[in-house]
């Protein structure tokens, strides 16, 4: 598992990354509208988390299911399933060795999660995997980081916070530079948080982790050379009318699939 340490601390994951789920969730729900045949309602969460989306689009009427490999998002994911009686089924999962039962209309994977897949073998196989429990004409929605300069590359930070009463979670997404390989194209990232509460101040550090960088045209060829989807579009932001171009400075690239 990547980024171990964080991810054992769903409360405070949930909510140092709460802040663009309404907007990604809306984004999800166009997609089915606009691209995926009528009346799509089950949907899979690839690198569930603590299950931001899921819930979200449980209340709009969604049947989701989740996987995650981390046993503490997923109790957390359970837990709050059953409190709220929403209809958010999850289970431990790798999207390397995807294994769910059941046919979805959509899948997708966000939040960077599908950099996981450090290899052009392990991202074809996860395509299959993804295809294999599609229903024909489902969508597959992935979103990930992608540099706007060579330079970058590497050496990337991101930070903010959020505060709920007396917490704030404040978040730290570091980028390793001497941990970039070009030949393998993967380099070590990190999540910290710094959690605020009641006076008290710590620090979570995710422990350095290995991803992938994957370039825009080098997705498409992947996708293409997969023969399962088609890519329809890639976008710079969770939104439709917003295609990704350098124009933009794009930092992340926000891909829509259809199974062929
Ligand atoms: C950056 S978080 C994104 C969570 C969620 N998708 C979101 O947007 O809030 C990455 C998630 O991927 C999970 N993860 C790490 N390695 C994974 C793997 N090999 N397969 C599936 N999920 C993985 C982590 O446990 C964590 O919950």
């Amino acid at each position: 598992m990547q980024n171990s340490e964080v991810y054992r601390h769903p409360k405070y994951y949930a909510l140092g990354y709460r802040w663009n789920t309404d907007v990604e969730c809306d984004f999800i729900e166009s997609c089915l509208k606009t691209y995926a045949p009528a009346g799509a309602k089950r949907l899979l969460d690839i690198g569930c988390g603590a299950g931001r989306h899921m819930f979200n689009l449980a209340q709009r009427g969604y049947q989701m299911t989740g996987i995650d490999p981390s046993p503490e998002m997923i109790a957390y994911v359970q837990d709050g399933a059953k409190q709220l009686k929403l209809p958010v089924t999850v289970s431990i999962g790798d999207l390397r060795n995807l294994q769910v039962s059941g046919t979805f209309d959509a899948a997708y994977c966000f939040m960077d999660t599908f950099r996981f897949l450090l290899t052009n073998d392990e991202i074809r196989a996860h395509l299959q995997a993804v295809a294999n429990v599609l229903a024909p004409g489902g969508l597959y929605l992935t979103d990930f980081w992608v540099p706007t300069r060579w330079d970058q590359i590497g050496s990337e930070i991101h930070q903010w916070e959020q505060t709920e009463g007396t917490t704030t979670v404040r978040v730290f997404y570091l980028q390793h530079p001497d941990s970039v390989d070009p030949v393998t194209q993967t380099f070590e990232d990190e999540l910290v948080f710094e959690i605020h509460e009641g006076g008290d101040i710590r620090e979570i550090r995710g422990g350095p982790t290995r991803t992938r960088l994957i370039l825009p045209l080098e997705f498409q060829s992947l996708v293409e050379a997969s023969g399962v989807f088609e890519l329809v579009t890639s976008l710079g932001t969770f939104d439709l009318a917003a295609p990704f171009s350098h124009e933009s400075l794009s930092w992340r690239m926000v891909s829509v699939l259809k199974k062929r």
